[in-house]
């Protein structure tokens, strides 16, 4: 419906990732290790994080640059209160036509209705095991599976779309990836495979913890044979296949081994309002000050352009020279 505002590689800007939270009930190693994000962590006060009311006013100037596409992420959004009050005052901005939220799913039944009734479409679950032991080694022993499981039942069963993420490590999950994909297959949701990715300062992450998109593939392929599927549109994040008997999707994020920047039309928005261009950004740009000034709402669209207008982040493709030691968000600062 409009025409969006290009980037300096020509990438149009269409999707907002809003963080509504930087507090999580997990404490996955590969993202808020517990030794880190302590009991004396300084997460956000109240008063830094942007309310509802200013979140709505964003998003509808991004809109007005070309945003469809909205995902809600955190930290753990549902520990934002009310949150399905904000899907209701997003889902009537011109423009979006799509809401959706990246979870750990263990509040799902308690929310999963009213995020449906409220405007969101489909849910992204997180789930890196289907064994117990495994999934507290690697959440901070905050959850089994089970619950999990279950939120993705209560989504499914209120009408949202689910697709669940699997963060692979090797050595510590490697060896359930045929399982898992065995087990969604069976189910109907879509499993994506993450390669685990260098994000943050704090999850100790090395190239040799990586599983590639072909070695994953490759095992899945061993056992069940599936082939290249496309993608539903340009610049989506995930790397397509199909089984062959069934039909059914599954999909590998390979931000590392194949990165895919080239199409990148993702801005993110931190809980306290700071707007970044990358997702490995070490700098972001402060919003919040913009929103609680006299500035008027096409002034602030004007400065957020111009911003995308310079853009020429593409940090994955960069990773292994020049940018490696740079400082980075923190991944629950800036919703994945
Ligand atoms: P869909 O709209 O369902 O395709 O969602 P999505 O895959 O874009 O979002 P989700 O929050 O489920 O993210 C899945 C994984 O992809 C997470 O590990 C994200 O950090 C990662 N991811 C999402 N966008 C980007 C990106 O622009 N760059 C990189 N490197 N990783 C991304
Ligand atoms: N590498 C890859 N994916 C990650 N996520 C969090 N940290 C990492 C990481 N270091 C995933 C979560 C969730 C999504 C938002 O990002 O598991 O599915
Ligand atoms: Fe929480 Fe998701 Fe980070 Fe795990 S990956 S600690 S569930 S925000
Ligand atoms: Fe986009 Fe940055 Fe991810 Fe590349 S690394 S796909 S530019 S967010």
């Amino acid at each position: 419906m409009n025409n969006p505002v290009q980037d300096s590689l020509d990438r149009p800007l269409r999707d907002l990732r809003i963080s509504v939270t930087d507090k999580c009930n997990f404490r996955c190693r590969y993202c808020m290790p517990a030794g880190i994000f302590g009991p004396d962590y300084p997460f956000l006060p109240k008063d830094k994080v942007l309310s509802f009311e200013e979140i709505a006013r964003l998003a509808e100037m991004f809109a007005g640059l070309g945003v469809t596409k909205l995902r809600i992420t955190g930290g753990e959004p549902l520990l934002r209160k009310d949150l399905p009050v904000l899907i209701g005052m997003l889902k009537p901005i011109p423009g979006i036509t799509d809401i959706a939220l990246t979870t750990n799913g263990v509040l799902l039944p308690k929310f999963a209705a009213k995020l449906k009734e409220a405007g969101v479409g489909r849910v992204n679950v997180s789930l890196d095991s289907l064994h117990d032991e495994t999934f507290r080694y690697m959440n901070g022993n905050r959850s089994g599976v089970q619950a999990v499981l279950d939120g993705m039942e209560a989504a499914a069963e209120a009408g949202l779309q689910v697709k669940v993420n699997m963060v692979v490590q090797k050595g510590v999950n490697d060896h359930e990836i045929v399982e898992m994909a065995a087990f969604f297959k069976a189910r109907k949701h879509i499993l994506r495979f993450i390669e685990f990715m260098d994000v943050g300062n704090s999850n100790g992450w090395r190239l040799d913890d990586v599983m590639t998109k072909q070695e994953i593939i490759q095992r899945i392929h061993g056992e069940m044979p599936v082939e290249p599927a496309d993608p539903l549109y340009k610049g989506e994040v995930a790397s397509k296949f199909r089984y062959k008997d069934t039909g059914e999707e599954l999909g590998v994020i390979s931000s590392v081994s194949d990165a895919f920047c080239s199409s990148c039309t993702r801005a993110r928005i931190s809980a306290e309002g700071t707007l970044y261009t990358c997702l490995f950004a070490s700098k972001g740009y402060d919003l919040r000050d913009k929103l609680r000034s006299d500035l008027t709402d096409e002034e602030i669209q004007a400065y957020i352009a111009d911003i995308w207008r310079g853009r020429k982040d593409r940090y994955s493709e960069e990773r292994r020279s020049q940018t490696k030691d740079l400082p980075k968000v923190e991944m629950s600062h800036i919703g994945g």
